[in-house]
């Protein structure tokens, strides 16, 4: 058995990433693994993934041919995060960022993204406020800002945006994200690592890929990601539960920028001014980040480096989780330390495009195919938390438990943070004008 399904067992599970770590520090950064038919190599050694998907971008930027993520979801390899790195999936890139990510139409759309923040923050102490009301223990977030940062897209994309929680194109939107989310997970690809599977599944009544390429055609693929930046910014408010004391701190630096701009909030291009909530953006995400693993590359010709063969045909993953845990690079690596990056207050997306040995961390991947959204993903998350801070005070569940930062649960290509209850309150003091 072991001979036909290789490491699959060990890679299929709940948070794979926390285990390849733990085989990294026994055997290095570099392993080979078999899984089913396919072999695959994972890599924890930024440099090493940087030669390989940057500086050999040529021969590394595809994707291997997976039946759930290139077949139904990319619609035969012709959609961006699965298409082939070739003419067309340039252009859609390019379409991608002068539509809804790049700089300039981030600003363009900036005014949208404000008054999204603010509604968050309005929905979020409403509804802890009912959740009092009715006795209950506070609220989870996470579906807020779900709806907030997916409601970036359908205005960017599709000219519209969701106004309320009951609206049905939400819930319909949420489950898509969620459905293609846990499809395309790198560890999800049954048929690609055990090829009979496709064979036995061709022969299924009502075979649930087709149902999948059935829903897929109807929908925008793009949605897909769109609620990163909830699951991010989730991830943010449950690590600060744990750390009031920076939350308050969070608090009194932005308060400061408000009193000094004449009761307004900083825009991005301000950020220098909020040195503690760009360190905790950058440490949040290296810390507990939605990308353990980042998504796999195909190697077309063979590569060697620093003494190690990657063979055409390998897909290489990089673990980002054993990443951003080297003590070297992260002192104190499990340890969530506020002011780690106080010194280091370029932006992220420039920060990528730099030296790796510099980069703050590697949650948005690396090479051609790195992601196009990270300019976007750090705004947004900047507006929405300022206003969190300027309008609503934190506080743990009436029955005081603190989410269990070690507990992500597996969304498949993303990883959330586990359900946990909060509770917001309207900030008294704000001295939002
Ligand atoms: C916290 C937020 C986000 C994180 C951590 C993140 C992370 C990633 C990672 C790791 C990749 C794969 C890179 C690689 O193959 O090396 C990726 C690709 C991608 N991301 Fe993001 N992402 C985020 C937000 C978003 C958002 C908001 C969108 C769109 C609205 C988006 C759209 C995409 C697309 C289209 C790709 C595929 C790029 C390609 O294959 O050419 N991402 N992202």
């Amino acid at each position: 058995m072991q001979y036909i399904i290789g490491h699959l067992l060990n890679f299929i599970i709940k948070m794979q990433a926390h285990k390849l770590k733990v085989w990294h520090d026994e055997l290095g950064p570099v392993i080979r693994l078999q899984i089913g038919a396919q072999p695959w190599i994972v890599v924890s050694d930024p440099s090493i993934v940087h030669y390989l998907f940057t500086t050999n971008g040529t021969t590394s930027s595809n994707r291997p041919y997976q039946i759930l993520s290139a077949h139904y979801y990319s619609r035969d390899n012709s959609g961006i995060a699965f298409g082939k790195a070739n003419t067309r999936w340039r252009r859609l890139r390019t379409i991608a960022a002068s539509s809804a990510l790049s700089p300039a139409a981030v600003s363009k759309h900036m005014k949208f993204i404000r008054s999204e923040a603010v509604r968050l923050a309005e929905e979020l102490i409403s509804s802890s406020t009912q959740s009092i009301l009715e006795n209950k223990n506070g609220i989870n977030p996470l579906g807020s800002f779900r709806r907030a940062s997916l409601n970036y897209v359908f205005r960017a994309v599709f000219g519209t945006c969701i106004e309320s929680g009951d609206d049905p194109r939400l819930q319909s939107a949420l489950d898509f994200t969620d459905q293609t989310n846990m499809l395309i997970g790198t560890h999800k690809d049954f048929e690609g690592f055990l090829p009979i599977l496709s064979y036995i599944n061709s022969w299924l009544p009502n075979r649930g890929n087709k149902l999948l390429g059935e829903f897929l055609r109807t929908r925008d693929p793009f949605l897909r990601a769109a609620t990163n930046v909830g699951y991010g910014s989730a991830w943010l408010i449950a690590i600060l539960l744990h750390h009031p004391d920076v939350y308050k701190d969070l608090c009194n630096e932005v308060d400061a920028f408000i009193r000094t701009h004449e009761g307004r909030l900083p825009d991005f291009s301000e950020r220098d001014q909020l040195p503690l909530l760009t360190s905790c953006q950058k440490e949040s995400m290296r810390f507990r980040g939605t990308n353990d693993v980042t998504l796999p590359h195909l190697i077309e010709k063979d590569v060697n480096y620093k003494g190690y063969l990657f063979p055409k045909g390998v897909l290489v993953l990089p673990s980002a989780y054993a990443m951003h845990r080297d003590p070297d690079r992260y002192p104190d690596p499990e340890k969530f330390i506020a002011t780690r990056f106080l010194s280091n207050n370029k932006t992220m997306a420039a920060s990528a495009a730099g030296k790796v040995e510099d980069r703050d961390h590697f949650m948005f991947g690396f090479g051609r195919r790195i992601c196009p959204a990270m300019h976007l993903a750090e705004v947004q998350m900047f507006i929405l938390v300022t206003n969190i801070l300027a309008r609503c005070d934190l506080k743990p569940p009436l029955d005081r438990t603190l989410p269990d930062l070690d507990d992500g649960r597996d969304a498949g290509a993303v990883m959330s943070p586990p359900p946990f209850k909060v509770i917001f309150t309207k900030r008294e003091n704000s001295l939002l004008k």
